[in-house]
């Protein structure tokens, strides 16, 4: 099939590869012209584990193309993703104006129908006004006014497994109300061997808003408990694991910590609750998970002030900046809150993060001092503090970790160490939920 992939950010890159490796000739768009060399160069702009290799193997098999050329793309395609960035306005709605101008751009240039199936993470009835956009078209070769198709199609892939997560869906989401499109769309995925469930396009766009804010609230709902747990001795630990083996409830994303990052979970959640907002309810429900969330980065911010008291002039390590392993993303991580504070706070800090080292100097200028390796942290800190789970942090030699430290302190934001093996060998150690 020919397709065309509009975007080529996280799930538009990895949307077109994945569908040039499952056979498709697929265009993968963008209008910025540095990022789209640097791919023609073999060049992958994103850290994503198997994500180079597959864009390799697929440009050089001639399935996969990169081009600014919007209007050879859309011509060439019988199937157009839309997978531009909705990124947050100030008030916390999704900009949808990219979403707009390529709709615009694929009715002014098509001169056939076009199945156009929306990717990006966008608000409930998007996809009509897609299609009002997509009506009023300049029409075929004789002027004939062109119906073309409009599907929700949601992706649900996360960043550090985006490959494997599209490549192995639990389940793949296409909203529509036409039998040609459903067939179509049947065809892509037929590949995949998952499970499609076709629905009206409503029902499809609701989806995407309803699982990201149910994961985000699963989430909030772990820390909250993670918080009482510190208040009457529980482990927190032991209380999702015997939660999590019920069925009904089950034992992924109830890790508690320091909460939520990400580009998706604090952006979709905002979205929810304004687009409820808009329609007349008021999700009081996800406004909760939001300051249950904030007040996570609070405590642990205050767990620190309570042991090692005034941070003017202490020096604090921090291991783990981006905001979840496996990726050098660090869009509203919980490291940026953190590590910002402690520098209000007069602290010095000194940072090291497998993947995210270029993004964080963009992001802390020379306001913070950038460690080589995990090692170089350590070394003359007040307090070390991890702040996102890479295995490799998890496998670091403690004992030398100790004997580096001016003060034994370890704040462990993602309950990654025993805090009894921490505390039998001299650490005085925190993390959440756990005593
Ligand atoms: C998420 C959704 O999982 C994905 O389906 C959607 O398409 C995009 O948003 P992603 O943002 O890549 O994916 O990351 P995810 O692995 O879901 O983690 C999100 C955040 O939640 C991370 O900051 C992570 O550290 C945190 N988290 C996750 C927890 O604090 N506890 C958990 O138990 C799980």
């Amino acid at each position: 099939m020919k397709v065309a992939v509009i975007g080529t950010g996280y799930v538009g890159l990895v949307a077109g590869t994945c569908f040039a490796d499952m056979g498709n000739d697929v265009i993968c768009v963008d209008i910025d012209e540095k990022k789209i060399k640097t791919l023609n160069e073999g060049k992958v702009p994103i850290y994503e584990p198997g994500l180079d290799k597959l864009i390799k193997k697929n440009v050089s098999a001639k399935k996969l193309i990169f081009t600014t050329n919007f209007d050879d793309a859309i011509r060439k395609s019988e199937v157009i993703f839309i997978a531009v960035g909705t990124p947050p306005k100030p008030k916390g709605d999704a900009d949808l104006s990219y979403v707009e101008n390529v709709a615009r751009g694929i009715a002014s240039v098509a001169k056939k129908p076009k199945i156009v199936v929306e990717k990006s993470t966008v608000p409930v009835q998007t996809c009509k006004r897609i299609m009002q956009v997509l009506d009023c078209n300049e029409g075929d070769d004789n002027g004939k006014c062109i119906k073309h198709l409009v599907v929700s199609n949601p992706e649900f892939l996360r960043e550090g497994s985006a490959v494997d997560d599209f490549l192995h869906p639990d389940r793949i989401v296409v909203g529509t109300d036409d039998e040609k499109a459903e067939k179509v769309m049947d065809k892509l995925y037929k590949p995949l061997n998952s499970k499609i469930l076709f629905t009206d396009i409503q029902s499809a766009e609701l989806i995407k808003h309803a699982s990201n804010s149910f994961l985000a609230t699963k989430i909030s709902f772990i820390n909250a408990v993670a918080n009482v747990c510190e208040k009457t001795g529980a482990d927190i630990e032991k209380v999702a694991e015997g939660m999590g083996l019920d069925d009904r409830i089950g034992r992924n994303f109830l890790n508690a910590g320091i909460g939520y990052g990400g580009f998706c979970f604090p952006k979709d959640v905002e979205a929810f609750i304004r687009i409820s907002d808009k329609n007349g309810y008021d999700f009081k429900l996800l406004k909760e998970v939001q300051a249950v969330n904030k007040g996570q980065r609070e405590l642990f911010l205050k767990k620190i002030e309570d042991s090692i008291w005034n941070l003017n002039g202490k020096t604090i390590g921090v291991l783990g900046l981006a905001f979840k392993p496996n990726t050098d993303d660090m869009r509203f991580a919980p490291s940026i809150d953190i590590i910002n504070t402690l520098l209000e706070e007069g602290a010095k800090v000194k940072a090291y993060d497998p993947e995210a080292m270029g993004r964080a100097k963009t992001i802390f200028k020379d306001k913070i001092e950038y460690c080589d390796d995990m090692y170089a942290v350590p070394k003359d800190v007040d307090a070390l503090l991890f702040l996102t789970e890479w295995d490799e942090f998890k496998k670091i030699d403690l004992e030398k970790v100790k004997k580096m430290m001016k003060q034994p302190f370890v704040f462990d934001g993602r309950n990654m160490f025993n805090p009894k093996d921490m505390r039998a060998m001299g650490f005085k150690y925190e993390s959440i939920g756990r005593l």
